[in-house]
């Protein structure tokens, strides 16, 4: 382009600063509104949101809580359905005096659980431009909840085998309810794939299952050693399929991916286990290059894998009844990294490895395809249920907490985020994971052989290290440090139309609050990250999502106020209503109201 000419897809925003502000702030030129939040009504004959008086009957029909992964399906040009997975709740900031769990009413346990799950709502444009408000007038067939009760189907091979029947469910095929839904992704046949993530903490009696049975409890986190872990929720003084010593295969009934309609508010939603089951962060689609259906797939664990499943049967477009069967039939990868340099840790003295960069080569080892393991000692149905059994003795490679993927549709790049680990040592960082102590987190590209999602093996490189660039342990794709923002600790990614990334963070390490950035992967600015919006106070950035018209950028703004000690009484945020209002998590829209593309 000649000098001064207007690059399509060139990111030009001025990043925003770092700062603890109550505030969603936006780059300059841009604006925001609150799209919905949480206790707006969703179902008919909700009423309006009153926090001192909230009742279970009104949450489950309201918006839930902590909002994650949000994604939208057009209606026509001007409208559309806005999905959100409600990730877990913060009773000590949603009732007043909350004793904690063992002591609660039991009606606030309900409440929490009918803010667990997900909406669809129904938007509309506000206006001509990437403004979006909720429809609030006249019927809104599709809006919906999903909470904590509502009924589901299991699929897959490991359905209705003996690990998922329980006294109430003996055939092994119904479960009530998903939990912890963290991010997620879409099917090309317009579902929403959602991943239940830290569920392992909504179950107690963990100390009272057979001895054989606690190390498949403990391999995911399950408390097994007291009746009643500190802090917990306590559902099961709702609802006793959370106690194991009761119902000691309830818990392999959760920790799947979840197949949701938005279109159809009637339809169950399914769980497929063919996806095996793990602290699910996101499931993200793509057609291989024969046309069957990939989803990949970070377990959120320090020390945790990444996976990938690959259909038996290929997409076809138009024919759903068969589209709808593609994710319970197919072969279950997890993924292991070889670095081609001698290790060398990202340490501070600015060292990178001899060829240049933290990168190699990869596979996808197979655990289990339909009713075949591939695994010795376990049978299909195992591999599925305990996953991360069979991963370790794949040897697949221990990775820094494993969340979002994204496949960059321009360029057919996979990034997987890598949120942070502070339990890397010197002696077991590799090269897919170069720092040791690693607290803000790094980046990870891979490029599948041939540009195909089915393929088996993989080239990969690591494109961001992050943190402060005043410190010489980051690494900005050889980007220069004095001009990139700050960021740690990186969850949700998300791929503009021009095929730039956008990273949300959870947890940022640097003093600041977390927010929304932009980086481009190819060309003269890869490695150029720069703030694009911070988040209000104790809160965390999801989403995001840049609509693919280019004008709207959605985020969803999770725990708001989520800091230690804060309380009702005690309120450390007041957004989105301000004043002396309590916080909301909610999902906010920015736009540009003179009719730009978001970043540009
Ligand atoms: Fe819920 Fe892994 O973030
Ligand atoms: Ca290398
Ligand atoms: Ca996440
Ligand atoms: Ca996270």
């Amino acid at each position: 382009a000649a000098t001064g000419a207007r690059q399509p897809g060139r990111l030009r925003f001025t990043a925003v600063a770092p700062n603890t502000a109550d505030a969603l702030t936006v780059a300059d030129g841009y604006r925001s509104s609150v799209v919905v939040r949480w206790g707006d009504p969703v179902l008919p004959g909700a009423p309006e949101f009153d926090f001192d008086a909230q009742t279970s009957r009104a949450q489950a029909r309201q918006f839930g809580y902590n909002c994650d992964f949000v994604t939208f399906f057009p209606l026509g040009r001007d409208r559309g359905l806005l999905w959100v997975n409600h990730e877990y709740t913060d009773e000590e900031l949603m009732f007043r005096g909350y004793p904690g769990g063992d002591t609660a009413p039991v009606e606030l346990i309900e409440i929490a659980m009918a803010a667990h799950g997900g909406s669809v709502v129904e938007i509309e444009r506000a206006g001509r431009g990437g403004e979006w408000r909720l429809v609030t007038r006249g019927r809104r067939r599709y809006n919906r909840r999903v909470t904590a009760r509502t009924e589901m189907r299991l699929t897959g091979p490991a359905a209705g085998s003996e690990l998922l029947r329980t006294a109430a469910d003996p055939r092994g095929t119904t479960v009530y309810g998903m939990l912890n839904n963290c991010s997620g992704g879409t099917t090309p046949w317009r579902t929403v794939l959602s991943g239940e993530e830290n569920w392992n903490q909504y179950f107690v009696g963990g100390n009272g299952v057979p001895e054989d049975r606690k190390p498949f409890l403990a391999r995911y986190g399950v408390d097994t050693a007291v009746a009643v872990p500190a802090g917990s929720r306590r559902f099961d003084r709702a609802d006793e399929r959370f106690d194991l010593a009761r119902h000691p295969n309830e818990v392999n009934r959760f920790g799947w991916v979840v197949e949701i309609d938005p279109f159809d508010p009637d339809a169950a939603p399914v769980k497929r286990t063919a996806l095996g089951r793990f602290a699910h962060e996101a499931a993200t689609t793509t057609l291989t290059r024969d046309g069957r259906v990939a989803v990949y797939m970070g377990d959120d664990g320090r020390f945790e894998y990444i996976y990938k499943f690959v259909s038996d049967g290929r997409f076809v477009p138009g024919f759903d009844r068969h589209n709808r069967t593609l994710l319970d039939q197919g072969t279950l990868y997890v993924a292991r990294f070889t670095g081609d340099s001698p290790a060398v840790e990202i340490d501070g003295s600015g060292r990178l490895p001899a060829d240049g960069g933290f990168d190699g080569a990869g596979s996808w080892i197979p655990l289990v395809r339909g009713d075949r393991s591939f695994v010795a000692g376990m049978t299909a149905a195992e591999v599925l249920v305990h996953t991360r059994i069979a991963a370790d003795k794949a040897g697949a490679t221990k990775m820094d907490r494993p969340e979002d993927i994204e496949r960059n549709p321009v360029t057919g790049a996979v990034y997987v985020a890598l949120t942070n680990n502070t339990r890397r040592t010197a002696t077991d960082a590799d090269e897919a994971n170069p720092r040791a102590n690693n607290k803000h987190g790094h980046l990870l590209e891979i490029s599948e052989r041939g540009g195909d999602a089915g393929a088996t093996s993989f080239g990969w490189a690591v494109p961001l290290v992050c943190g402060d660039p005043a410190d010489p342990a980051t690494y900005f794709a050889g980007y220069d440090r004095g001009q990139v923002s700050p960021i740690s600790c990186p969850d949700n990614l998300a791929i503009d139309p021009a095929g730039n990334l956008w990273i949300a963070t959870d947890g940022n390490a640097l003093g600041a609050n977390d927010g929304i950035f932009a980086m481009p992967v190819r060309g003269p600015e890869r490695g150029r990250v720069r703030q694009f919006l911070t988040v209000p106070r104790g809160a965390e950035a999801c989403g995001p999502l840049v609509t693919a018209d280019g004008l709207s950028l959605f985020v969803a703004v999770q725990h708001p106020g989520e800091i230690t000690g804060a309380s009702p009484d005690a309120p450390a945020s007041h957004w989105p209503d301000g004043g002396a209002a309590q916080p909301r998590p909610s999902v906010a829209v920015v736009w540009h109201p003179g009719g730009e593309r978001i970043g540009s």
